[in-house]
């Protein structure tokens, strides 16, 4: 357990936490909010790496943090993947490298003999002797198969932070802090990931941006928002749904004393000018001091959401777009690709998935034209404007550098690059933040801010969704599916690619490209047995799976009533809306002898709006008994 009291932190004017205060219980925690909320900062200072103002972080004795980190800086190390983690095991490496010095002493002191023997009671109580096989184990069902022989240096971030991954699982911790765990994951090893996780007795507190794996594990929610901690007692879809009802009951709050403010504004200049009134007016003047308090303290809490337009969008009628062929794509010695043949139209929509390592930011990085070692030979049409956006540009965005300054270099105009900021949410107070300090989700809406300077007619976006928050992916779905220009989208986020119609599914394996036609769904149809296949080959029990498959659909459950909810609020909203229009019309008191017909009309639909609103709160009530429970 983790309980935070009054924390407080500013930088410059930004206030983060204003007197924060929540307790972190046992179990597995989403922690959410807006990119730039302070979701990395709270990680850090629990773990003493960062300063905070002011405030008191208690961890009940006997927590063990294990901290995996948004992004990480992993060493070149010459060790192979197992010999790395064991390395980074404390617990293993202390034991194993004492046990290595006994070896050249010729008569060990009784002090070292003692020192071994508590070594060695961590290291029995940890099965250490077991520990380089279930290392192994665990780096195979994480996809390393072909890596396992490989130097740590010779790996892909990707695979270098799966090393770290493993570690955090294997070493002797209780508390995971987990910063976008699934970030440079792939499918199959988010999907294994998930399960361990789920199986595993360690606590966790998780930040995602994938809200299916946010739901599948986690029961509890807490929300940094408007600088403070709130809890919601569900997962994600359960968050969600309460967040709206908060926003909703505020509204309605905010409309009630609005209403209330104006009949006291009334009230008080029809009477204060006659005497045998004044006293009442007074009185009412009282009150509606109160009632303007309350208005100023109502903050509806919806957050501010980013904004993409299709303002530099054009679109070509050619039929040609991107033609050729890669005959060999090679790093020193080992092919990556291989006689890869390309023909794309302009409007093609195409998702490139496959597992981490088989070539797909190669791929992509040919086609986008920012890699010409290769044989073959690719041709454009010469009036295709492409958009690229790759992870490798964020991690080599300048630090020194200031927000606006960088996209002055492409929009010097002060105004129009300002104005291009606030549609990706940074207001007058980031204007002047080095590009070091942003978040990590920060830095990916400032880079897709200078991708919207220029006009385009077909994008490659490589893995765009890692760092947003869920609810700028909801945008930016929307966005994609009303683009009219065609894309390559390389993508594991399974809820983007469910949710985005595409002409064409791209796999890439041993080298080869493999072509399937139609959407997400359908290629998931045709390969039914993927995931099924990779989760038996896994070590995990087939009875644990089941246990899986049962909680899946108690998810799929609750997507499926949270529609329909939804649905219904937004009915009972517009006839409210309808209601209180007919209410507010009805105190026009000149209407009465005007339109008493149109008086009529309206007192009858309001009777009607009455019973339906009725009949709909039944409904959703219902509804929500109805929601099967997550344990
Ligand atoms: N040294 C600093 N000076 C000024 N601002 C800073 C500094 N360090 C962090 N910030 C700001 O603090 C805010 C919170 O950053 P943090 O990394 O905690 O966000 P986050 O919630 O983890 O976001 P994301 O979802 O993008 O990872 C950001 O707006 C960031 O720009
Ligand atoms: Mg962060």
């Amino acid at each position: 357990m983790i309980t935070i009291n009054s924390l407080s932190l500013s930088h410059g004017i930004r206030v983060l936490f204003d007197k924060a205060g929540i307790v972190f219980e046992d179990g597995k925690t989403a922690l959410v909010g807006r990119n730039g909320s302070g979701k990395t900062t709270l990680f850090n200072i629990i773990t003493n790496n960062s300063e905070k103002d002011n405030g008191e972080i208690i961890l009940s004795a006997d927590t063990r943090i294990g901290y995996l980190r948004q992004e990480m800086d992993i060493e070149d190390s010459p060790l192979k993947p197992v010999e790395f983690v064991l390395k980074e095991i404390d617990y293993y490496n202390k034991y194993t490298e004492m046990l290595e010095q006994i070896k050249h002493i010729e008569k060990p002191s009784d002090r070292l003999l003692n020192n071994i023997a508590v070594y060695e009671e961590d290291f029995r109580h940890n099965a250490g002797y077991s520990l380089p096989e279930r290392t192994e184990k665990m780096l195979i069902s994480l996809g390393f198969s072909k890596h396992i022989d490989k130097q740590v240096r010779e790996l892909s971030y990707g695979y270098r932070m799966r090393l770290l991954l493993t570690k955090l699982l294997l070493e002797d911790n209780n508390m995971l802090f987990l910063d976008e765990p699934t970030n440079h994951l792939d499918l199959p090893s988010i999907k294994w990931f998930e399960q361990y996780l789920l199986n595993s007795k360690k606590n966790a507190i998780i930040v995602s941006h994938d809200r299916e794996f946010l739901d599948t594990l986690c029961t509890r929610t807490i929300e940094i928002s408007r600088q403070k901690l709130n809890k919601f007692k569900g997962n994600y879809s359960f968050y969600k749904i309460e967040k709206e009802k908060i926003i909703e009951k505020e509204k309605q709050e905010l409309r009630n004393l609005l209403e209330q403010e104006k009949q006291l504004i009334a009230f008080i200049s029809k009477w204060k000018a006659k005497e045998s009134k004044v006293a009442m007016a007074q009185s009412r003047e009282k009150i509606l001091v109160k009632v303007r308090n309350r208005i100023n303290n109502i903050h509806i809490i919806r957050e501010k959401d980013a904004r993409f337009n299709y303002n530099n969008v054009e679109v070509i009628k050619s039929k040609t777009g991107i033609n050729g062929i890669i005959e060999d794509k090679s790093y020193d010695k080992t092919n990556v690709l291989r006689n890869v043949e390309i023909d794309i139209n302009p409007v093609k929509k195409i998702f490139l998935i496959g597992r981490n390592g088989v070539g797909k930011s190669t791929l992509v990085r040919i086609l986008a034209g920012n890699d010409e070692k290769y044989n073959g030979n690719i041709r454009y049409n010469e009036s295709l404007k492409l958009l690229y956006f790759d992870f490798d540009s964020i991690s080599k965005l300048p630090g020194s550098e200031t927000v606006l300054s960088f996209i002055q270099n492409d929009e010097p105009s002060e105004f129009r690059a300002k104005t291009l900021l606030g549609m990706m949410m940074f207001g007058g107070d980031d204007y002047d933040k080095k590009i070091r300090v942003l978040s990590g989700g920060e830095k990916i809406r400032l880079y897709l801010t200078k991708l919207f300077i220029s006009k385009f007619n077909y994008i490659i976006l490589d893995e765009p969704t890692n760092y947003l928050d869920i609810d700028t992916i909801d945008i930016f779905i929307k966005w994609l599916e009303g683009l009219k220009t065609g894309f390559i989208i390389v993508s594991h986020n399974e809820y983007l690619l469910k949710s985005v119609k595409s002409d064409e599914m791209w796999e890439i394996n041993n080298g080869k490209l493999h072509i399937h036609f139609g959407n997400y769904r359908d290629y998931i149809s045709y390969q039914k047995n993927l995931i099924v296949d990779y989760e038996e080959k896994s070590f995990l029990p087939i009875n644990k799976i089941n246990k899986k498959s049962n909680r899946q659909q108690i998810v799929n459950k609750r997507i499926e009533i949270n529609k329909k909810i939804k649905d219904i609020e937004e009915q009972i909203s517009q006839l409210e809306n309808e209601r209180d229009e007919i209410f507010k019309m009805l105190t026009d008191t000149d209407i009465y002898k005007k339109d008493s017909e149109n008086v009529r009309k309206n007192r009858k639909r309001e009777r009607e709006i009455t019973l339906l609103l009725e009949a709909l709160y039944h409904d959703w009530n219902k509804l929500i008994e109805s929601m099967p429970i997550l344990d």
